[in-house]
């Protein structure tokens, strides 16, 4: 059986993804889960559906549990396709469902999928769904991370579907965070904030507080393992992160070299930082992901980027970096360009731009002529 009770009337009935490796230029070395809720109540509700090629496997744990067609509510609480690609698979499958959004995602859905006419049943925050015994209330988080975003919270079994908020991306047979461990968890939860909800700080905030006065005893994300242990934990990392906090203490060495110059500069910034009480990690680009190295950087006060200069620009693996960086945005940070150069020289001009565009506080850029 691939379906998971989660309650009597609750069931997991996602789909596991372990062989992803690129998840929209994001690297997952662990795979990911596209996690769907099967709720079963005097109506029947599922939240959330999966990515579109999985449709068949989601709809073969459903009936594990039930005959989809039984389905009433279809509950989308965000239209990006690893969550609403099955939908029309879904769609048609239960074919009595009302598809329950927000407004921007019925927009969405709509967009996506045009050739759908389901019933609609459009939902803001406090609004409420009753299936019998069970009530749903839906908190619509704004770009945590698209527009469309919403949490639903099953009000007596005291869960909130949280869709990605407080997701992790990790295909494991375990279920629970406690099964996959607190180490592994709070570095892929991490590791998922970094790379898809750190530009929406604020945004963040304000979900937090949207849930503050709920009652939750476990979060079900959209992806990764269900939250019963640790979640106070990830909550509490969620506010720090979204507050932009990280520890000056802890800094993030990024850079590509091309005959060692550079890489010789990052080492020499390693030990002076080491000297200022500062413990510098460094991350080469050659060997290491944009997306592994913003998860890094996630809590560290200090961060450089070197580069030297290759056809009057940064190398292509540097660029690729900035690019990434300025728009993840972490924020409040101390910062440094340094590269070595031949002749022109223009790199450390061009990280310095984008440390700037992110209004961090930098330190004196370094620049080294043939080799330190
Ligand atoms: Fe997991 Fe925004 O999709």
């Amino acid at each position: 059986m691939a379906a998971v009770r989660v309650r009597d009337n609750v069931y997991w009935v996602g789909v596991k993804h372990p062989d992803v490796r690129n998840f929209h230029g994001y690297l997952v070395p662990y795979g990911t889960t596209y996690n769907a809720y099967l709720i079963l109540d005097e109506k029947i509700s599922l939240i959330d559906t999966v990515r579109a090629p999985f449709a068949g496997a989601l709809l073969d744990n459903v009936r594990e549990i039930v005959d989809p067609a039984r389905i009433d509510y279809l509950i989308s609480n965000h239209v990006e396709p690893d969550h609403s690609g099955a939908l029309p698979a879904l769609a048609a499958a239960c074919p009595n469902a009302t598809v329950v959004a927000s407004p921007n995602g019925q927009k969405g859905l709509i967009a996506h999928y045009p050739e759908l006419a389901p019933a609609w049943q459009v939902v803001k925050t406090g609004d409420t769904l009753c299936t019998g015994r069970y009530r749903f209330s839906f908190i619509l988080m704004p770009m945590v991370h698209w527009p469309d975003s919403m949490s639903t919270y099953l009000e007596e079994e005291k869960i909130l579907f949280s869709n990605d908020a407080l997701g992790q991306h990790i295909a494991s047979d375990a279920r629970y965070d406690d099964e996959l461990g607190e180490e592994r968890l709070m570095e892929r939860a991490g590791d998922y904030y970094a790379n898809i909800v750190l530009p929406y700080g604020p945004q963040a905030q304000a979900l937090l507080k949207s849930i503050a006065a709920l009652d939750i005893e476990m979060a079900a994300p959209g992806h990764g393992v269900m939250l019963r242990s640790f979640l106070p934990k990830v909550l509490n990392k969620y506010d720090a992160w979204s507050r932009g906090e990280s520890d000056p203490a802890r800094g993030v060495i990024v850079y590509d070299t091309m005959w060692g110059s550079t890489k010789t500069m990052a080492e020499s910034l390693a030990r002076e930082l080491a000297g200022r009480g500062v413990t510098a990690e460094l991350l080469s680009l050659k060997e290491t992901h944009v997306s592994t190295a913003m998860t890094r950087l996630l809590e560290a006060g200090f961060i450089a980027v070197g580069s030297p200069t290759l056809n009057r620009q940064v190398m292509p693996t540097v660029a690729a970096f900035l690019s990434y960086l300025r728009g993840l945005a972490p924020k409040r940070r101390t910062g440094l360009a340094f590269g070595a150069y031949g002749w022109g020289g223009e790199s450390v001009g061009i990280i310095e731009e984008t440390l700037t565009a992110l209004q961090w506080t930098l330190e004196p850029s370094r620049k080294i002529r043939w080799r330190p």
